[in-house]
């Protein structure tokens, strides 16, 4: 099987935030409302007229992604609508700099990004609302969507990886996979290319080219490389609410704890996780969001050490928390996420459960236990080891402190 630098180092990166900014933003109804809103086209377009971002929208991004723990940002370059941040060099007119913005707002978002040392990734379409030739001739589209993504590969030095959406809308079509990824290949050799395999088959494995399979809003599980060409990494995609642009009366956002939830159901098969903003017309976020991503950021700095390197263990764990607690490695060192563990108190304050969990963790390590602490305070983690078998009581949170997922450090003899 073929194991590619790029990959691993991609999934070093573990979480990004995903940014859906375009003229929808300038609606504030959702990414989908020029097709679900019945908009009259002419009306929608016509906010390139107001569409202008403030100077510095993409380092304030840059900022928060870095807040939240965030090493790489997936900017929709262009979405359905067919509006683009890119200068589309002549390909059309409908593109940041056209609008009242007058400028390139993916060369602002590169810079930003690389002052920043976070990774830029682009998104881009390939359905098409705007552009007549994806209804009416599809191959003469496939050879604007080249030479759109072209621009893309060649105009802004190195990127991370570009990630498409759309492909689920024509699938029985011919894309011509071979020339998009090939083209994208002869100018970025080491970018990641990505194809969103939408709600209906995530997971799902597809083009020899393409580097990561998507889990958009679905809770990952394992890959199964074997008898597989290549190894390929895995990303879920996740909204705070139900839409991916800007939506002003969207308010039914998850919760830091389920985001929390998530960050570790992608860590437990070695996925990355990548957080969607939907910033407003000026490119500045929702305080809201702001505030997730600042809030998740400080138990990210907690947990750090376990986040980013170490990998699945493989090493099942039995117990209370069968389905949830699993375990991570990174050379002797060994990560137990502890899901579920309630908080010390009592009745007139907790609610439920304030109980240490009174069942083990029971796993087997390969070799003996010098060490065991909680990452988050350092304390020590009460375990038993007999021979390889290791059973480790979570115990409660102190009142005080609730972490949603507590991970211990379990480190043995080399
Ligand atoms: C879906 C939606 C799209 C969004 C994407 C993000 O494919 O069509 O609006 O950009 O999910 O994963």
């Amino acid at each position: 099987m073929i194991v590619k630098q790029y990959i691993k180092d991609f999934e070093k990166l573990g979480l990004g935030m995903f940014v859906h900014f375009g003229l929808y933003s300038d609606i504030g109804k959702g990414e989908w409302i020029l097709h679900h809103g019945k908009m009259e086209p002419k009306e929608y377009y016509s906010r390139m007229q107001t569409f202008n971002p403030v100077p510095d929208w993409a380092q304030r991004l840059v900022a928060t992604a870095k807040a939240g723990g965030c090493k790489y940002i997936t900017l929709t370059t262009r979405h359905h609508d067919g509006f683009s941040l890119y200068d589309t060099c002549g390909l059309n007119d409908l593109d940041a700099v056209h609008a009242a913005a007058g400028r390139d707002l993916v060369r602002e978002f590169v810079d930003a990004c690389r002052a920043g040392g976070v990774v830029p990734f682009f998104y881009h379409t390939l359905l098409d609302w705007y552009m007549p030739s994806y209804k009416e001739n599809f191959k003469e589209y496939l050879v604007y969507l080249r030479k759109s993504v072209e621009l893309l590969c060649k105009n802004y030095g190195k990127i991370g990886g570009i990630w498409f959406d759309g492909m689920w809308h024509k699938p029985e079509e011919d894309w011509e996979e071979d020339a998009l990824y090939g083209m994208i290949r002869s100018y970025q050799p080491e970018a990641m290319i990505i194809n969103n395999t939408g709600l209906s088959a995530r997971g799902a494995l597809g083009h020899i080219e393409l580097d990561s399979v998507t889990f958009e809003r679905g809770k990952p599980t394992p890959i199964n490389c074997e008898g597989a060409p290549k190894y390929v990494a895995s990303e879920m995609c996740q909204v705070f609410g139900t839409h991916w642009g800007y939506a002003e009366r969207d308010f039914l956002y998850k919760s830091l704890a389920e985001i929390i939830e998530d960050v570790c159901s992608c860590k437990k098969y070695g996925a990355n996780y990548l957080l969607n903003v939907g910033p407003r017309a000026d490119g500045t976020l929702r305080p809201l969001d702001a505030a997730m991503f600042e809030t998740l950021g400080e138990w990210v700095e907690i947990q750090k050490e376990a986040l980013y390197l170490p990998r699945p263990a493989g090493i099942p764990v039995e117990g209370v928390g069968e389905e949830r607690d699993f375990l991570l490695v990174n050379g002797n060192t060994y990560y137990l996420f502890c899901h579920r563990i309630s908080m010390r108190g009592d009745g007139n304050v907790v609610v439920g459960n304030c109980c240490d969990r009174d069942s083990a963790d029971v796993f087997s390590l390969p070799g003996k236990v010098i060490s065991a602490t909680w990452l988050d305070d350092g304390s020590e983690v009460t375990l038993q080891q007999h021979e390889n078998e290791v059973a480790l009581k979570p115990g409660a949170y102190r009142y005080g402190t609730n972490l949603v997922v507590r991970v211990a450090k379990i480190v043995i003899e080399p």
